[in-house]
C-alpha cells in the first residue's frame, strides 16, 4: 500500500533517476528531525564539474567573508575566516550546481509544502587553520533563509584532516553532530534551527554553502538581492 503511495507522489513530481534517492532522503529527514547528513551523495559528475572550475578560478575571484546583509555586512575575522565566491549562471559549473539546487528545490516544495522560493550559493575555501565560529544562518523573523545546504568539494579527506562542521541540535547542545567534510558529501538544515560551526582543517577546506529563501517582498519588490 505505502509503496503504491510513493509511486503516485514520485510521478507528481519531476525529479531526474539519479537524485531520487537522495532527494527522498533529504526529505525525510528534514520532516523527522530538521537536518539530514548524506555521505557520497551529489552525483558524480557534478561535484567534479565543481571542483574543476574551483581549480580554474583563480585567488582574486575569492573575497573576504562577512557577515550581515547589505548595509549592516562587516568583516570580523575573530568570526569568520574564509574566503567566497557568490555563484552565477555564469560557468557550465555553476549553471548545473543551480539547476540541480532548484530540482531539490522544487522536490522540497512538492514533499514538504515549504514555499521555497529563491537560493543563493557561494563557494568557501578555508585556508589551513581556518574557522567559522558557533552562528544561525539565519534569525527568525528577520531573514527569509529558511534552509541551508552545505556541499563538500575535498577528495580523499581523511578524519585526522579536520575541518568538520558542526551541528548543534539547539541553543542549550554543546555536543553536536560532526561531520567531516568529505568530497560530495550534501548536509541540509532548518537555518533557524540549528546554530552551527566549522572547526579548523589542516588542509585546505572547500564547500559550497547556499540558502532557500523564503518570498520576501519589501517595498513591491519580489524577493530583493542581499
Ligand atoms: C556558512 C557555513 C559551513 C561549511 O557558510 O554559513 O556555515 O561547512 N558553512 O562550510
Ligand atoms: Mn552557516
Amino acid at each position: 500500500m505505502s509503496r503504491v503511495i510513493t509511486e503516485s507522489i514520485a510521478t507528481t513530481s519531476m525529479i531526474s533517476p539519479e537524485n531520487s534517492e537522495l532527494f527522498e532522503s533529504i526529505t525525510s529527514d528534514l520532516s523527522e528531525k530538521g537536518y539530514s547528513v548524506n555521505q557520497n551523495a551529489l552525483p558524480q559528475h557534478l561535484s567534479l564539474q565543481l571542483l574543476d572550475q574551483l581549480h580554474v578560478m583563480s585567488r582574486k575571484e575569492f573575497d573576504t567573508a562577512g557577515i550581515g546583509r547589505q548595509q549592516d555586512h562587516t568583516v570580523d575575522n575573530s568570526v569568520r575566516t574564509d574566503e567566497i565566491c557568490w555563484i552565477d549562471g555564469s560557468s557550465e559549473a555553476g549553471e548545473k550546481w543551480l539547476a540541480w539546487s532548484s530540482e531539490l528545490r522544487e522536490y522540497l516544495n512538492s514533499q514538504l509544502f515549504l514555499g521555497l522560493f529563491s537560493f543563493e550559493s557561494h563557494f568557501a575555501h578555508y585556508g589551513p587553520g581556518d574557522f567559522y565560529k558557533r552562528h544561525l544562518d539565519a534569525f527568525k523573523g528577520e531573514s527569509a533563509r529558511l534552509l541551508s545546504l552545505v556541499v563538500y568539494l575535498n577528495p580523499d579527506w581523511e578524519t585526522e584532516d579536520k575541518g568538520e562542521l558542526v551541528l548543534y541540535r539547539d541553543v542549550h547542545d554543546s555536543t553536536g553532530i560532526k561531520v567531516s567534510p568529505t568530497f560530495g558529501t550534501v548536509v541540509a538544515f532548518l537555518s533557524e534551527d540549528f546554530p552551527h560551526e566549522v572547526l579548523p582543517a589542516k588542509r585546505d577546506r572547500y564547500s559550497i554553502a547556499g540558502w532557500y529563501r523564503l518570498n520576501n517582498s519589501i517595498g513591491n519588490r519580489i524577493d530583493p538581492p542581499r
